[in-house]
């Protein structure tokens, strides 16, 4: 078994060894990079989980938009042809790199909870969850964001009116999509939710059953709430009629949403969480996100230990006991950053990333019973993600949800929008496993108004030479998907080699890996158990990630598109 290399190779301590880093990557990419970018990008690249959601981008910026009103095509035909992924309905986080002063930001579109939501909402009388109130049907919903992240998008940062950039979605809504393969796999997995809900099932399924692959659908009435929006911006979405349907039709049915909860909606700008590692920055998704915290504190961990250089089975280890401190850390601080104290400095610290470090033994797997415990599901196969380069510059990374597949399966009449189910992302009850098996306590708490905690990870990874764009969906295994990608773009490779890796997974609780199919070796499984770890190789690949990557020397740009589901597509043009 190799040990783990010593962290102060050189001569200097690491953190010494990382503010120079620090400083010399902050030089190269605020001095040196803009030499390099009198090499704009020779091309616009765009990947996302749906080639007509991609082809809408690409036909936008011909019509002169940026890569931001490519977002809002991109994001509003995902919300049509993909609601088993993200919807109006639900929520997004746009990262946002802006070329011509390098500033960056994330739009915070995150659902929130409704003002007549409480800590104790989905307990029964014997204090244990009702999940299915958390996850199916109106009661499961947060007030959507993402209409008002879209507008947000438009106002300050794009080229085109709403009405523009809106078109592509509008116009496949009214003329219709054909079902594909991961519709099809999903609606299997959620259509007893779905027939639940009159609207629901006359919007999706082929006479009262499943669809074929090949079935056309078509949504005149979110076609119908699109054109408010496109002539009346978020106002039309948040306040008169679609409003008052969206409010009628989920109090009807159980919800506790008012016109007031949606009038209140508002776009957050949030500070991306900034952490050093190698020649890289990384820039990355901020709370209510969990996942650039998370990931900070991974590579602040494996810093010293140089994974990519390691056998694979200590570089497994090495990676897993770094990503159950992380989620351990996760299920403990992380909420919504305008209802708790996070702290963030801390947490993304080197220094306190020395004392997680301190505690992995080279040889022996920690039992997460030495932190807490329990077990569950998921195959990480909702929400999605997109990136974007356009020829200016500018960049886009993007996850958007609706939580589980069809969100909470439930549409209000007349809209022809699923209402997401983003409450079960909270902590319904302290250290109680949600759909993703995560746990969490009272920073995670429901209260009114307050944002569930989220594992969407939109990031970009900067250098004066290279610029990545990257995230996937896969709820609580988006951290480490992206994870995996991120290091593969270290190593010189390709999005379409970080798309394509296999996977593997752990969460802290519960106390296992979980692996794609062809993630190891049996001899690498032999070699993590005899370190004490469990190891569970799925039969189900997981995640549907599309990246982005932009070669400042060569100005050349290039994309890939999670091969897992083939209706993705990744074009560069
Ligand atoms: N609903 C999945 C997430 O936000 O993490």
């Amino acid at each position: 078994m190799g040990k783990i290399p010593a962290a102060d190779s050189s001569g200097c301590s690491l953190k010494s060894k990382m503010t120079f880093r620090a400083i010399f990557c902050l030089v190269l990419i605020t001095v040196a990079a803009p030499l390099w970018a009198v090499s704009t990008p020779d091309k616009a690249a765009i990947a996302s989980a749906h080639f007509l959601a991609t082809e809408a981008g690409h036909e936008i910026l011909s019509k002169g938009g940026n890569a931001f009103d490519a977002a809002i095509a991109v994001s509003s035909t995902l919300a049509v042809v993909e609601p088993t992924s993200s919807g109006i309905g639900g929520g997004a986080f746009w990262l946002l790199h802006r070329a011509a002063d390098g500033f960056q930001t994330m739009i915070d579109a995150r659902e929130q909870a409704p003002g007549a939501a409480h800590r104790d909402m989905y307990l029964d009388e014997e204090g244990n969850v009702n999940r299915d109130l958390a996850i199916n049907g109106p009661l499961a919903g947060g007030i959507p964001g993402e209409i008002a992240g879209l507008e947000h998008l438009a106002v300050h940062y794009g080229r085109l009116p709403l009405s523009v950039s809106l078109q592509p979605a509008i116009r496949i809504a009214r003329d219709g999509f054909k079902v594909d393969e991961k519709f099809h796999a999903l609606m299997k997995w959620r259509i007893d939710t779905i027939k639940r809900w009159p609207e629901a099932s006359e919007a999706y399924l082929a006479d009262g059953e499943m669809p074929p692959v090949g079935h056309v659908i078509k949504l005149p009435d979110l076609a119908w709430v699109l054109e408010q929006v496109a002539e009346r911006g978020a106002e039309g979405f948040y306040a008169g009629p679609v409003a008052e349907r969206m409010v009628k039709g989920v109090r009807e049915a159980g919800g506790i949403w008012t016109m007031e909860d949606l009038a209140a909606y508002k776009v957050k700008e949030r500070e991306p969480i900034r952490v050093i590692h190698g020649d890289y920055e990384l820039v990355t998704a901020p709370p209510p996100s969990s996942g650039g915290i998370a990931l900070a504190e991974i590579l602040n961990i494996i810093e010293p230990f140089r994974v990519n250089e390691q056998d694979p089975v200590l570089r497994t280890h090495l990676l897993v006991e770094a990503m159950r401190r992380a989620y351990r850390d996760r299920a403990i601080y992380l909420g919504d950053p305008d209802f708790v104290n996070i702290p963030v400095a801390m947490l993304t610290n080197p220094y306190y990333a020395d004392g997680l470090r301190a505690s992995i033994r080279p040889d022996r797997a920690t039992p997460s019973s030495m932190l807490a415990g329990n077990d569950q599901l998921p195959d990480g196969t909702d929400t999605t993600h997109f990136s974007i380069i356009d020829t200016e510059g500018n960049m886009v990374a993007a996850t958007l949800t609706v939580n589980l597949p069809f969100g909470s399966g439930f549409m209000p009449p007349g809209t022809g929008l699923l209402i997401n189910n983003e409450m079960d992302d909270f902590s319904a009850k302290k250290g109680e496993p949600n759909a993703y098996g995560l746990i969490g306590f009272t920073a995670n708490e429901i209260q009114p108004y307050k944002r569930p905690l989220s594992s969407m990870t939109p990031s970009f990874m900067i250098s004066g030479e290279k610029r990545a764009v990257i995230g996937t969906p896969g709820g609580s295994r988006i951290i480490t998907m992206v994870l995996l990608g991120i290091l593969d773009f270290v190593q010189g490779n390709q999005p379409e080699s970080w798309v394509s890796l296999p996977r593997f997974h752990h969460q802290y609780v519960p106390d296992k890996i979980s692996a794609e199919p062809d993630a190891f070796s049996p001899e690498v499984v032999e070699g993590l158990q005899a370190m004490g770890h469990e190891v569970e190789v799925r039969s189900r690949t997981w995640g549907n990630m599309h990246g982005a990557m932009w070669n400042l020397e060569t100005g050349e740009v290039s994309a890939g598109s999670d091969p897992r589901w083939p209706s993705g597509r990744a074009i560069v043009r």
